[in-house]
This record gives structure tokens, sequence and C-alpha cells, in this order.
């Protein structure tokens, strides 16, 4: 369900990044969410996934910063262009990049805008005492919340505008965790990719590396499959270049959705025979694994039927 909330202040918090606090128009209470959670935000005809900057706790405010991304989908364009008083369909909050209770310290590693869900985190480890360290990757003069970051964390925080500073400062994190740290990750793809295959080549398990990806991949158009629907009896094509979600809608067969990126979780639907090709970021490696759902929006077949649950 979107919620109607109402835009009360936007603040220009570093280059091209706009910071939008929203709120209920009564003022009430907002619902609370744990650390690391998102939003899915109606712009213009896009809906995309932002992440909520504060812990969560008894919020009476959604803060969220934008990216102004020139030449993207124009969701962040028109983000940019909200002002005080405007209204917003906003999704409730989603967490699927929560702090694992049981870390004995959480290191979390942020590149440009990525530190949004970061700073959610580093507030709610502090707020509970709990071992916290933060590698902040951004270019100079353009980091975002530093100096809130700073007055948090201390010197539990350090930055890199360089990637050859960076690329160090990661190397010596990656190698200097106590046992039982668990690892977060969110920023331009690209450099997910380095932070997770230095970890990989020094050994963290996948199950202490959290990953937020707030860009979808890019997408090839994949190859056709035909989607059983068991509870119907019918079938249906997804050609090369159409996806599944789409696929459906055509064929009459309405599905939830909302930010038809593979980021909400929302287009989830169970899988009950063939492999799903997954291609979203919303399921865990383990969820994956299982191979029992699907998230349609993104994600297709491996094989030449997949029987889901519609
Ligand atoms: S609609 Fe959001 S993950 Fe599919």
């Amino acid at each position: 369900m979107m919620l109607k909330l109402v835009v009360r202040r936007t603040t220009e918090i570093a280059d091209d990044i706009r910071e939008l606090v929203l709120a209920r128009s009564d003022g009430g209470p907002l619902l609370a969410h744990p650390p690391g959670s998102h939003v899915v935000v109606e712009c213009g005809t896009r809906r995309n996934a932002y992440s909520l900057t504060s812990s969560g706790i008894e919020p009476y405010e959604y803060t969220i910063a934008v990216l102004r991304l020139p030449g993207g989908n124009g969701g962040s364009e028109q983000m940019h262009r909200f002002r005080a008083g405007d209204r917003v369909a906003v999704s409730s909050p989603r967490s699927d990049f929560p702090p694992v209770s049981t870390a004995a310290r959480h290191l979390l590693i942020a590149g440009g805008i990525g530190v949004t869900p970061m700073l959610s985190h580093a507030r709610d480890a502090v707020h509970w005492g709990r071992d916290v360290r933060l590698l902040y990757g951004h270019q100079a003069g353009k980091g975002a919340y530093v100096e809130e970051l700073a007055r948090l964390l201390g010197g539990r925080m350090q930055r890199a505008s360089g990637s050859e500073e960076f690329a160090g400062l990661l190397r010596e994190a990656l190698v200097s965790q106590p046992i039982g740290t668990h690892l977060y990750v969110c920023g331009p793809a690209s450099l997910m990719d380095r932070v997770i295959e230095e970890a990989t080549a020094v050994g963290w398990p996948p199950q202490r590396v959290h990953l937020e990806r707030f860009t979808p991949a890019e997408l090839d158009p994949g190859q056709p499959f035909t989607a059983r629907l068991r509870r119907s009896g019918r079938s249906v094509t997804v050609p090369a270049g159409t996806s599944l979600l789409d696929a459906l809608e055509q064929a009459g067969v309405p599905v939830a959705n909302m930010c038809r990126q593979g980021v909400c979780g929302e287009c989830q639907v169970p899988v009950f025979a063939g492999r799903p090709l997954h291609r979203d970021e919303f399921l865990t490696q383990d969820e994956r694994a299982a191979g029992d759902s699907v998230m349609c929006c993104v994600s297709r077949s491996e094989t030449e039927h997949l029987e889901v649950d519609l």
C-alpha cells in the first residue's frame, strides 16, 4: 500500500544530492523500521527505491537522500523538483539490509550515495552500543552526511576520496576485523563488485557479506521460456526482452508490484517446478539457492518451463 506523505523540507546536502524529509500531513507517527530499510517512492511515471537514513525507532519523519542522475530514468530529476508542501506517494518501509544481531562487529563500506543506509546503521549501532566501523569512499568534496558521521563515529570512520586510497583502506579493513564481523556494502555497482571480489579473495564467507544495491543491474534480454500457472492451468510465453511480469500482465494475470526493478520485493511469486534465473536485488543467497520463489519483474527461468503459484 502506498502512503500519501508530505514533503516537510528539502536540503541540498552535497553536490547533486538532495535530502527530502517526508511526514504525515497530520504530523502523526510513522511505522518503525529496522536500520537499512528502504521505501519505494513514486517519482513521475517511475517508482524508485531509496534508503531511509534514520535508525527507524519511533519515527515521525522518513528522510531520504537522492543523487541527481542526469540521463537516468528521470526519477531522480523529479525527486529533485519536489518542494516543501508537495505530496508524495511512498510505500511502507521494506527491510532487506538489517544489521545481524549476533555480529561481533559491523563493518560498513559505502561508496557515494551508498552512504545513506550506512547512516541508518551507524545511528542504530551507536544508539545500542554495538561495535561498528565505516569506510566511506566518495569524490573529493562530494561526501554526504560527513559531519554527522564524524560526530557519531569519530575515529571509527575512515574516508577515502581517491580510488588508490580507497583500495588501500579496503584491503586493510578486510583483513583486520575480529572473528564474527559482518560486512555491509552499498554503493555503485563497480565499487560493490570490487569489495565482494576482495572480500571473497581473503576468505569472507558469503553469509557474512550483506549487499544493498541502489541501482538495478543492467539486464540482458534473456532467453524465452514458458510460465505455467498452476492455479489456472494456463501457460504464458515469455519472449526474450519481455519480463515475466510484463508477459503475465499482457495475458491478463495481475501480479502485485511496485518498483519493477527487483528491489522492493512486492512481486515475489512462489515457484513449484523449474529453476528460476534470479536477477533481483531482493532475495538473499539462501533464498536464491532454495529456488522456490521468483521476483517476476526482473528474474527469468533457467529451464524451459517455470511453474508458478498463479
Ligand atoms: S516489483 Fe519490486 S521487486 Fe519486483
